[in-house]
């Protein structure tokens, strides 16, 4: 156990006088997939160790927070986001010990620790799912278990509950033979849906959250947690059970139709948020709670974020990394940047009077951001596309969360096998989609892979250019779980640390604006160039203090919009560049010839 006071950490918010915001407000998160983050004891995979022992770095880098993706025992289906045991420690990891020196160590340099909490489902092979196998079992509720189809002989072809898919491919219905009904899990058949309606689930969740949190965490990142609430009839009957209710709904080109439209937002979730601040929170200080909500709408996470409402601090919205993707995750369409900036805005403004902002474009779930919307083709446009997407992204309101590596400018995996892979969403995926239903080429199919897929966020860490890139050791008897980027040569932090030009010291520089300015961190947010198709433009202001960020997201030169041009025109003084892509001086003549280069990105002082 570590004796932590949490109130011995820094404020970062009273040090640039944006009180009454709470502590968050101008703090920065770092998310952590210890999987491939650093591996201590040459086994090819990452551990609370390795982590404990990189520390240093994450404080030179300047930021507050540190998010790990779940670290808990877990039969690793989908690499610990399905939990058989929430109360201890994954082997692979570590155990109990290690996560209370790692607390310790971090709280010592200022840093604190949310941890990734899957509560919307666990693992198969978690005690509760096991009980609940059998129907006299006090457990027999705690999940979503369904009879056969009416007429139908249990487990045999078309006997599913109804037509719902999986995300992560087939139907959303496994078939359990010892207690002859089926189980409903919206991802993987290794990941069973919690059923929250039941009172003694929602119990024995929030008691181990507060186990957690007087172990020392400083809160959670809850994971799907706007998909706990079911829609559900009277009867407690889901769309289509004994049916017709969802008999009309579009069956996708796989031939099944999306349970999510069911299961995301649903009707009593703000009732469970509520609930479970009350049960955990309440009377703790100095933690941050913040939720993945895939489907909630800007309006919706106004509501959920405004503190009055006493549900969550931050919610993670995904329209504005959906703009790539039409139809299915897999049908990739080209980046634009009027679409980012759209969606970008329906987020800032839906916050404007009350709620917060979460700000990301990278986690373990998407690509690395300078390949998919960057350009990583060769090194000058990958740094600066790198620090293009990071300026848009740290300058607006909200909190940033960097997802390791995105300070170096990595990149996708470039993965040209299937063999490469590893995550279970793009096996089964492509087994599905080339193999089974026959709707995506496998050339086509590839191609998404290598934009898209996950694991192109997940290969090792680059820490420096031995062999396999400082991840784990030159001798290890283990090759790493995934293979390290061939770029560790080129892209890693040693190369990065002392380069004034390096990525990582223009993201250091972007955290530490934050730290310092009010503006930046709870400022308001006005767009400009709201037509502009290559450039991103937009003020913040607080009281008479106003900068202006203005973004060329293209390779390619764009004239200086007319709005921004007109708001730097009083022609005397030459403008004060707070930050660029390139350099201030090569910026001033820029905004003089009214052209930003390809990347050419620039915070003025106005
Ligand atoms: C979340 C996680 C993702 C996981 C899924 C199921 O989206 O971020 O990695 O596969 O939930 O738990
Ligand atoms: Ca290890």
């Amino acid at each position: 156990m570590t004796n932590f006071n949490r109130s011995t950490l820094p404020d970062t918010v009273r040090s640039n006088g944006a009180t009454p915001n709470p502590w968050w407000a101008n703090a920065v998160v770092y998310q952590i997939y210890p999987r491939s983050f650093q591996d201590s004891n040459g086994d090819g995979i990452g551990d609370l160790k390795g982590i404990t022992s990189r520390l240093d770095y994450l404080a030179d880098l300047g930021v507050d927070v540190l998010w790990l993706s779940p670290v808990y025992r877990s039969p690793q289906d989908d690499n610990g986001y399905d939990i058989s045991d929430y109360q201890d420690i994954d082997p692979l990891f570590g155990t109990l010990e290690d996560m209370d020196e790692l607390l310790a160590e971090a709280h010592k340099r200022g840093l604190r620790i949310v941890m990734d909490l899957v509560v919307n489902h666990t693992s198969d092979e978690h005690a509760w799912f096991q009980a609940s196998r059998d129907k006299n079992d006090p457990h027999a509720d705690w999940y979503w278990w369904r009879p056969a189809k009416p007429g139908h002989e249990p487990g045999t072809p078309g006997a599913e509950p109804n037509q719902w898919g999986s995300y992560f491919g087939g139907s959303a219905w496994e078939y359990d033979p010892k207690r002859g009904e089926y189980f409903f899990h919206q991802y993987s058949k290794k990941q069973p849906d919690l059923n929250w309606e039941n009172p003694e689930v929602r119990k024995a969740v929030y008691k181990m959250m507060n186990w957690w949190m007087d172990r020392g965490i400083d809160g959670f990142r809850m994971d799907v947690i706007t998909q706990i609430s079911k829609t559900v009839d009277k009867n407690g009957r889901l769309p289509g059970e004994d049916g017709s209710e969802i008999a009309d709904l579009p069956v996708g080109e796989e031939g099944y139709s999306s349970p999510f439209p069911f299961c995301s937002d649903g009707p009593r979730i703000d009732e469970f948020l509520a609930e479970m601040r009350r049960e955990v929170f309440e009377g703790r200080e100095g933690y941050m709670n913040v939720g993945e909500a895939p489907g909630i709408t800007p309006a919706r996470n106004e509501h959920v974020t405004d503190p009055a409402n006493k549900e969550l601090d931050m919610l993670f919205l995904f329209d504005h990394v959906g703009i790539d993707q039409e139809g299915s995750k897999w049908n990739t369409v080209p980046f634009e940047v009027k679409n980012l900036r759209d969606r970008m805005t329906e987020q800032q403004e839906a916050v404007r009077k009350a709620g917060w902002a979460s700000l990301f474009f990278c986690n373990h779930d998407q690509p690395r951001v300078v390949s998919r919307w960057g350009n990583d083709s060769d090194r000058d446009s990958r740094e600066l596309s790198a620090k293009a997407f990071g300026m848009v992204l740290h300058m607006h309101r909200g909190t940033p969360y960097i997802y390791e590596g995105e300070e170096l400018g990595m990149t996708n995996a470039h993965f040209t096998k299937l063999e490469q892979y590893r995550d279970l969403e793009a096996l089964n995926g492509y087994r599905q989609r080339v193999e089974e239903a026959k709707c995506q080429s496998s050339e086509s199919m590839m191609a998404a892979l290598a934009l898209i897929g996950r694991d192109n966020a997940r290969t090792p860490m680059q820490w420096d250019a031995s062999k396999y890139a400082g991840f784990t050791a030159p001798d290890a008897p283990v090759e790493p779980w995934i293979s390290v980027n061939p770029n560790h040569v080129e892209i890693n932090a040693a190369e990065e640390f002392d380069d004034p030009d390096s990525v990582y010291t223009f993201y250091k520089k972007l955290i530490a604006m934050r730290h310092n300015s009010a503006t930046i961190s709870t400022g308001e947010w006005h767009l400009l160039a709201a037509d502009s198709d290559q450039v991103y433009a937009f003020t913040r202001t607080n009281g008479d203090d106003t900068i202006l960020v203005v973004v060329n997201l293209t390779d390619r030169s764009a004239a200086l919009p007319s709005d921004v041009a007109e708001l730097l025109s009083d022609g005397v003084s030459e403008p004060q560049v707070l930050l660029s892509t390139y350099d201030a001086m090569r910026s001033v003549k820029s905004i003089a010839r009214g052209e930003l280069a390809r990347w050419e990105g620039v915070v003025i002082q106005l």
